[in-house]
């Protein structure tokens, strides 16, 4: 099922997310939704937050052409960081249409739980480490343009709140 995706301003994506204790039907259902809702926007990544479900669990694909890839990462943590930064001009779904350039460490490990309730561990460089950091702030409450000075985040901050008001008016 595809789910309505908040958009900015909204303080469900200004909160941090709690833990997942386990996987239940429930949440592998949820995980499916978000897929589908990423998918569908189309996106390269989706935190529950983004849906309104105040959870730690985010997806991500970040395949451009060949088979898809979709991940599930529940209570993500980033366990280690290279020195090196990388470079991205990003977007989000909850702040349509807007993009800047966001400088994040170029290769990061993460740490997670899967769908079948064992841990992983990997490294992701290029675009996968720019999306899994992006999706992993939304869980503590932070978007991409915090990162921007204050007139470039207040700017688009009003422009999203033009869209909402015009959204709403139908
Ligand atoms: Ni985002």
């Amino acid at each position: 099922m595809i789910r309505d995706i908040l958009i900015h301003p909204d303080p469900r994506l200004k909160k941090p997310c709690d833990p997942v204790a386990e996987v239940t039907a429930e949440l592998s259902q949820l995980a499916s939704d978000m897929l589908e809702t990423m998918y569908e926007a189309p996106g390269i990544g989706l935190a529950a937050p983004q849906i309104g479900v105040m959870k730690r669990m985010i997806v991500m694909d970040c395949i451009k052409e060949g088979p898809p890839e979709p991940m599930v990462l529940l209570n993500p943590e980033v366990t280690w960081s290279s020195e090196d930064l990388s470079s991205y001009e990003e977007g989000c779904l909850s702040i349509p249409d807007q993009y800047a350039e966001v400088k994040r460490p170029a290769i990061v490990k993460v740490r997670w739980m899967d769908l079948t309730g064992a841990e992983q561990e990997r490294q992701f460089e290029g675009l996968w480490a720019t999306c899994v950091q992006h999706e992993i702030d939304h869980l503590d409450g932070k978007l991409f343009i915090d990162y921007l000075g204050p007139l470039k985040r207040q700017m688009i901050t009003r422009k999203m709140e033009k869209l909402k008001r015009e959204l709403a008016r139908g």
